[in-house]
This record gives structure tokens, C-alpha cells and sequence, in this order.
């Protein structure tokens, strides 16, 4: 399912990596707790070819605007880079948390791996984590994780096969395979775009208080109950996690009125409905009834979001043949 290493070509590269989205154990997973994600099939797709300058879609000064990818020509240093035109096409909304920014470090990350000999996907998880961190500044390697991976992942959790350990700054995240059920699942975008890392340094302080540890714990505890209906394919169970994480997503401070009337609107027709990502903004994620699942998109919709029905990615970040 992740989709084996990353083999050695030159330019020109084409990469494609998938979105995701965060079923358990956002902001918490930053703090250690476990997490599980659904790499999902909307992708962002990145094209490298040598250029005369180095821009992105045709732009210098959007290249030097991009965080992740002006991190990552720092890092390849002037004397290691021959001009490269990038370009980069998504269907994943941006700022939503749905994973736009874990999408680009992986499909650049991937590029860049090919470029320098190819390598194992857990390097490449390391590098796509790097990217992100180094632009973010905070957060952990979940969402390039399941990017890099694809299908659904668990972080921190004993559950599923080990696909790889990713450190930073002393703190150590496990990255274990879960099996997917084959469920779809419905995302909606409020349209409220907010920024990943101010969410997490609010959560960070909200967390510090002298109920943080427990709050944690309750963090913990969900998501290990989630973890363990997904497995077992019970979708009544996994709505009531859902909701559960919801609450505890409300206590620390990142839900918004939008994402509450999402939630609302995908009550009846779902096991279950959360935000998912940072919050503040950003998006819900819904477990639809079986045969429902037309009728959630229509009321999303009609209620001003904007509505995805998705299904895990079945890869991770891969190279795709370069357009000619
Ligand atoms: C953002 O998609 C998920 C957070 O848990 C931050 C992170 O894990 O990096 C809020």
C-alpha cells in the first residue's frame, strides 16, 4: 500500500502525493498522544523541469513566497541546484486541514529523494516531516506521515504493523500501518482558513494549565478506542468516538461556530461527525450512514460548505510519469 521506495531519475520529475485527514487525536498527538489519520484521494501533484530561472507556475517571487519550497532550496544550497521550474497542481483546498502543506512536503520531498539516488519511504517520511517542521516551526510528523504513506495510519499507538520512527527535537513518533475498513467517509471545508501553527501554540498553552495532563489522557483514551473500532469495523462505535474527540476538541479551545454547524447538519445523517487538523477554522470530517451519503453532501453543501466524499489514498507520495 505505501508504494515502495523512491528510485534514483533525473529532471524532469513528477510527483503525486495524497491529503489527509485526521479521524483521532489532533493536538494531542503533538504531545505524544496517539493519532490516527486517512491519507485521502484528493492529491497535490508537483512537476520539476530544468528551467532558465528557478520559479513555481511561473513565478521567482512565488517560489520565494512558498515556505515549503524555499526551505527546501535553502537546504539544497545554490551550488547543488541547476535552475528548476516547478509547477504544482492540488484538488485539496488549502488552509482547511485537509493536508495541502503535508501533500507538498511529500511530492517534494519525493522529487528531491529522486534527484539524490532515491531512498526508502522512511526517509522520505523524514524529509517530508523536516520540510513541514521547518517551515511550521511546530507539530508533529503525522500529516506527512499518512501522506508519505498513504492508507490509513496510526502515530503513537501499539495498533498496526511499525512503518517508521521520526524524531525531532527529542521527541520520538511511531508511525504503525492500520488496515483500512474501505469506508467512505465525507470531509466538508468551511470556507474559515486559519493558520496550522497558531492553533497548535493556542493549544500548547491551553494545555499547560494544571488540568492539561488530563486532558491529555482523555485525548488518549479516545483515540485508542477509535483506533480499536476502526479495526473491528464497528462504525457505531467509531461515530461515538468521533464525537467524543469533538468534545474534548471544544474544551481546548479550537472548534468555531461553522465547524459546529457542519456538525449539525451531519448529525442525523452520520455515525458521527468532528473538526479535523488544527480547527479554529479549517474542517469536519463525518462517517455517513450507508445510502446516506449523497444526502450529506447536498446539505453540506446547502449550508455553505464545501464537501468532499473521499476513501483512503490507495498509495502514498509517488513519482508519476513527467509530461512530456
Ligand atoms: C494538523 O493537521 C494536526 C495537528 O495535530 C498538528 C500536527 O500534528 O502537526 C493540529
Amino acid at each position: 500500500m505505501s508504494g515502495g521506495p523512491i528510485p534514483a531519475s533525473p529532471l524532469p520529475l513528477a510527483a503525486r502525493a495524497p491529503g489527509k485527514c485526521i479521524l483521532f487525536g489532533e493536538h494531542a498527538v503533538v504531545h505524544g498522544r496517539p493519532e490516527l489519520l486517512l491519507a485521502i484521494d484528493l492529491y497535490t501533484q508537483l512537476l520539476a523541469a530544468p528551467g532558465e530561472t528557478m520559479r513555481l507556475n511561473g513565478e521567482a517571487g512565488a517560489l520565494r513566497d512558498n515556505p515549503y519550497l524555499s526551505r527546501a532550496m535553502e537546504e539544497i544550497g545554490a551550488a547543488g541546484r541547476p535552475a528548476i521550474d516547478w509547477r504544482t497542481v492540488s484538488s485539496i483546498p488549502r488552509s482547511a486541514g485537509l493536508g495541502s502543506s503535508a501533500a507538498l512536503c511529500a511530492a517534494l520531498a519525493t522529487v528531491l529523494l529522486a534527484r539524490q539516488g532515491g531512498g526508502e519511504r522512511a526517509l522520505l517520511a523524514e524529509r517530508a516531516f523536516r520540510l513541514e517542521r521547518g517551515a511550521q516551526g511546530v507539530g508533529s510528523p503525522g500529516d506527512t506521515s499518512a501522506s508519505v504513506a498513504g492508507g490509513l495510519v496510526s502515530v503513537n499507538s501499539s495498533e498496526g504493523t511499525l512503518l517508521w520512527e521520526v524524531e525531532a527535537d527529542g521527541q520520538r513518533w511511531t508511525v504503525r500501518r492500520v488496515t483500512d475498513p474501505g469506508w467512505v467517509w465525507v470531509v466538508c471545508h468551511s470556507g474559515v482558513t486559519r493558520k496550522t501553527a497558531d492553533a497548535v501554540r493556542a493549544v500548547g498553552l491551553r494545555l499547560a494549565r494544571p488540568d492539561g495532563p488530563a486532558l491529555l489522557d482523555r485525548f488518549a483514551a479516545t483515540a485508542t478506542a477509535g483506533i480499536a473500532a476502526v479495526r473491528s469495523e464497528d462504525r457505531e462505535a467509531t461515530g461515538r468516538c468521533l464525537r467524543e474527540n469533538q468534545e474534548l476538541l471544544r474544551e481546548v479551545g479550537v472548534s468555531h461556530e461553522r465547524l459546529e454547524a457542519l456538525i449539525a447538519v451531519a448529525a442525523p445523517l452520520s455515525f458521527g461527525a468532528k473538526l479535523t487538523g488544527a480547527g479554529a477554522g479549517g474542517s469536519i470530517v463525518a462517517l455517513p450512514r450507508p445510502g446516506r451519503e449523497v444526502e450529506l453532501l447536498q446539505k453540506l453543501r446547502a449550508a455553505g460548505g464545501r464537501p468532499f466524499a473521499v476513501r483512503a489514498a490507495p498509495t502514498g507520495a509517488t513519482l508519476v510519469p513527467a509530461p512530456p
